[in-house]
């Protein structure tokens, strides 16, 4: 299904040609799969198939939106809904932009683009584990809030209900740290997992400058090998 939802703050180029899709994880194309691998290995080398694997795992409680600039894709998002103990939760399993056409909203507007799938019209929670400031923002705006006031609270009762009960494997053993869900943390890590993912914070902690310089930075600082991990409460849209 194709959607042009209306953008929630203005891009700051109109002249980008670019279309937004939702489509069930039923519906990947292998050529489609390979062509987010592609995208994905700009950060990250990654293949098709174990992009399938990590992402697609249960394919009809999957979503994928996809932004194409004329005939690239130069975004793309994975979501996957389950059930949790009090809920259902839309969670984020991989977002991300194409290098040259960073900060124009295409995350922001991808994400928006999931309230259209129906999936999507009964989540009770939206998260992801991510150590990019902006990705956590992007959610933030999905659920309406703004990430300069998160609601820890939220995040510290639900997340490990919202982890154990995942259809994604590398979730199921991620982590929970920082002073949400540990005592005496001296590391100033607040929402975060342990996921082992190591990659070059460099980018992540310059936008992380400048989220702090613009307000309160809620989730807390970045460790190695860590992600933050954004939950934010959302009112199903069927309501
Ligand atoms: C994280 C990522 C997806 C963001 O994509 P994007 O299209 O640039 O994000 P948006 O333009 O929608 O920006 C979302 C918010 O973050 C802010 N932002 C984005 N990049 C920023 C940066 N480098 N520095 C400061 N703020 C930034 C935007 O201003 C916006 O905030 P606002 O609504 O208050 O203005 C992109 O940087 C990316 O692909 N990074 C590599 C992969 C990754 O880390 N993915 C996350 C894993 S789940």
């Amino acid at each position: 299904m194709s959607v042009t939802p209306p953008l929630p703050t203005s891009p700051s180029n109109t002249s980008l040609v670019i279309t937004y899709n939702a489509m069930s994880g039923t519906a990947i194309s292998d050529d489609l799969m390979k062509l987010c691998a592609q995208l994905f290995s700009q950060p990250v080398k990654m293949t098709a198939s174990k992009l399938r694997s990590q992402s697609v795992s249960i394919p009809e409680c999957t979503v994928l939106v996809t932004c194409f600039q004329h005939e690239k894709l130069v975004g793309h998002a994975f979501a996957s809904v389950w059930s949790f103990e009090g809920g259902v939760v839309g969670w984020i399993t991989q977002l991300v932009v194409d290098k040259s056409l960073r900060r124009r909203y295409i995350a922001t507007q991808l994400l928006q683009t999931l309230k259209v799938h129906p999936l999507f019209q009964r989540v009770t929670a939206v998260g992801l584990v991510s150590s990019h400031p902006a990705a956590c923002t992007a959610l933030a705006k999905y659920a309406g809030v703004s990430v300069h006031a998160v609601d820890l609270s939220f995040i510290r009762e639900n997340a490990a209900k919202v982890l154990e009960a995942s259809t994604v494997d590398y979730l199921k053993s991620g982590q929970l740290r920082g002073a949400l869900f540990q005592e005496n943390v001296g590391t100033g890590a607040v929402s975060s997992a342990f996921t082992e993912f190591y990659v070059d914070h460099a980018e992540p902690s310059k936008a992380l400058e400048k989220f702090k310089a613009r307000g309160k930075w809620c989730l807390g600082e970045l460790l190695e090998g860590h992600e933050y991990l954004a939950l934010f409460s959302v009112s199903p849209l069927s309501d």
